[in-house]
C-alpha cells in the first residue's frame, strides 16, 4: 500500500502544465497541497470565445428548469485587495454603474424570454462587493430578481456578499425588507496589520461595527471569510482570528488558503515555508472549530451545528442549473458552461464591463464565451464536486445519473485508497482528513487533459 505523510520531505512545486492525465497521485501528494485554487470545474480559464454564438433558448430547451440558482455578479468594490483575482474593479465611475444596472435588467428580460417556464429556488448576489452599491441601486437588484425573473423573495433563500466598510444600517434595512437570509462578509483577518499585509486596507472599527449591525439585523445566516497563510501571520494570531469568528457566532466560516504565486514577493521566500505555514494553520483551525461545535463540510467550509441553517434550498451544485446575471457571472447547463471574458488587471476588467454594457438585446439572448461539456467532462465535474465534500460521493447516485460505474469511468480513483487518503465501499467514496486537506491537489488531478491544456494556454489579462 502506498502512503504519504502530511509533511512530505520533498516539496516540488508541481505546475499544472507539467501534469497529464496519467500523473501518479503519489507524486502529486509529495508536492505542495496548494497546487491550484479549485472552486469550479471546468475553471473559467478553460472558457473560450465560441465559434458561433448559441441562442439561450436552444441551450436551455432540454434542461430541467425546476430548481435553478440565480447568481448576480456586481463587479465593483471600494478597494482592490492584493490577493484578489476576482472579476471586479475598484471605485468605478458612477455612469458605468448606472449603465451596468440597466444592462442587468435587459439581460434578465432576455433570459426570462429564452427560458420560458422555469423556477428559481436560490438567489445569490456576489462580486466584487454588492454592498458597494447605494440603497437605491440595491433595491433595484431585488426588483430585477422579482419583476424580471419572477422570483418570490419571501420563499427563496437569498444570500449577499458584503465588505466591512460598506455595511450600513440603511443597506441592511434593504436586505431585511427583501428577505435576505444569508450575509457573507469578507474579514480575512481580524488582525488589522495582517489584513493590511495581504494588501487589504481594513479598519478594526469597521469590522466590529459591521458585525454588530448584522447581528442586530437578525439575519438567519452569517458567513465569515478568513484567509490563512499571510505574511506576518503566526499560528497564534491566526487562531485569534478563528476565535473571533466563533465569538461573533458565525453560522458558517470559510477558510481560504492564501495562494502564493511563484515570482511574487511572498513566493520568493521559499515554497516549503509557506506550505507548512498554511497546513499548520489549517489543521489547527480544524481542531479549534471542531471543538467549538462546527462541522467540517469541505476543505474550506465549516458550519455551526447549532445554527438553523437549511441547505439553502435544494440546490445541488454538481447537478442543478445556474443562471448567471451580469458580466463575470457564469451560467451552467449540463452540456455548456458560459460567461463573459475574464480579466484581473483594471483596464482589462473595465474594457470587458464596457463591452457588456454595449451588448444589444440579441447579443444578450446568446452565449458567446464558454466551454462545451461532453459526457466525460460532465462525469468529471460531478465526481470532482462531490468527492471534495467531507460526506463523500455516492457511487449509486453517479450510476443513476450516468448509467455507468464511476470506477470504470475513472479507474484512477482507486489510487485514493492505495494512497490511504480515502475509503471506497459499495456505495461511497469518501476522503479522510488527509484527503480533504489535499483537496486542491485531488481536484486538479481529476481535470481532463483537454481542460488542463486550455487552462495552461490561457493568458490572464
Ligand atoms: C467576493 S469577496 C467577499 C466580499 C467582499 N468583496 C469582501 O472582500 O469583503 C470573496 C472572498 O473570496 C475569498 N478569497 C480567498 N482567496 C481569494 C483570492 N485569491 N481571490 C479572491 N478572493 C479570495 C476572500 O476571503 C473573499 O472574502
Ligand atoms: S476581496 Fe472582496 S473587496 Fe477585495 S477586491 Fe476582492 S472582491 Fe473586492
Amino acid at each position: 500500500m502506498k502512503s504519504f505523510s502530511l509533511y512530505p520531505m520533498r516539496i516540488s512545486f508541481c505546475e499544472l502544465s507539467l501534469m497529464d492525465s496519467s500523473t501518479d497521485l503519489t507524486t502529486l501528494l509529495a508536492g505542495s497541497p496548494y497546487l491550484n485554487y479549485l472552486y469550479s470545474y471546468p475553471h473559467k480559464t478553460a472558457y473560450r470565445a465560441l465559434k458561433k454564438p448559441q441562442s439561450l433558448k436552444q441551450l436551455w430547451q432540454a434542461e430541467d428548469k425546476d430548481a435553478l440558482f440565480l447568481y448576480m455578479h456586481i463587479p465593483f468594490c471600494e478597494m482592490r485587495c492584493g490577493f484578489c483575482n476576482l472579476f471586479t474593479t475598484a471605485n468605478p465611475q458612477q455612469s458605468l454603474i448606472n449603465r451596468y444596472l440597466d444592462q442587468l435588467e435587459q439581460q434578465a428580460l432576455q433570459i426570462d424570454k429564452a427560458l420560458g417556464n422555469y423556477n428559481i429556488t436560490n438567489l445569490a448576489i456576489g462580486g466584487g462587493t454588492p454592498s458597494y452599491l447605494t440603497t437605491v441601486e440595491l433595491q433595484r437588484l431585488f426588483s430585477i430578481a422579482q419583476h424580471s425573473l419572477g422570483i418570490n423573495l419571501a420563499s427563496t433563500p437569498i444570500g449577499i456578499e458584503v465588505s466591512p466598510a460598506t455595511v450600513t444600517e440603511d443597506r441592511l434595512d434593504v436586505f431585511v425588507e427583501n428577505q435576505v437570509n444569508r450575509i457573507s462578509i469578507g474579514i480575512e483577518s481580524f488582525i488589522v496589520s495582517e489584513a493590511n499585509a495581504m494588501g487589504r486596507p481594513q479598519k478594526q472599527q469597521d469590522v466590529e461595527h459591521a458585525l454588530c449591525l448584522i447581528q442586530q439585523a437578525n439575519i438567519d445566516i452569517l458567513n465569515i471569510d478568513l484567509i490563512y497563510g499571510g505574511e506576518g501571520q503566526s499560528l497564534t494570531s491566526w487562531l485569534e482570528s478563528v476565535a473571533q469568528a466563533i465569538h461573533w457566532q458565525a453560522d458558517e466560516i470559510y477558510l481560504y488558503p492564501l495562494y502564493i504565486r511563484p515570482l511574487t514577493g511572498l513566493g520568493r521566500k521559499g515554497e516549503r515555508h509557506w506550505d507548512d505555514q498554511r497546513m499548520n494553520a489549517y489543521l489547527a483551525a480544524c481542531d479549534v472549530l471542531g471543538k467549538a461545535g462546527y462541522q467540517q463540510i469541505s476543505m474550506r467550509l465549516f458550519r455551526r451545528k447549532a445554527s438553523i441553517i437549511t441547505q439553502q434550498g435544494e440546490y445541488h451544485c454538481q447537478e442543478d442549473g445556474m443562471i448567471g446575471l451580469g458580466c463575470g457571472a457564469r451560467s451552467y447547463t449540463r452540456a455548456m458552461h458560459y460567461s463573459f471574458d475574464y480579466a484581473v488587471k483594471r483596464q482589462g476588467v473595465l474594457d470587458i464591463i464596457q463591452q457588456y454594457n454595449q451588448l444589444d438585446t440579441q447579443a444578450l439572448s446568446q452565449a458567446h464565451y464558454g466551454i462545451v461539456l461532453n459526457e466525460e467532462e460532465q462525469k468529471r465535474r460531478y465526481t470532482l464536486l462531490s468527492l471534495l465534500q467531507c460526506e463523500g460521493m455516492s457511487r449509486h447516485h453517479y450510476k443513476q445519473l450516468f448509467n455507468t460505474e464511476v470506477l470504470d469511468d475513472l479507474p484512477q480513483l482507486q489510487q485514493l485508497e492505495e494512497c490511504a487518503i480515502a475509503r471506497i465501499d459499495n456505495d461511497t467514496i469518501r476522503l479522510n482528513a488527509q484527503g480533504i486537506a489535499y483537496s486542491d491537489v485531488i481536484g486538479t488531478w481529476l481535470y481532463s487533459s483537454a481542460v488542463r491544456r486550455k487552462m495552461t494556454e490561457y493568458q490572464t489579462r
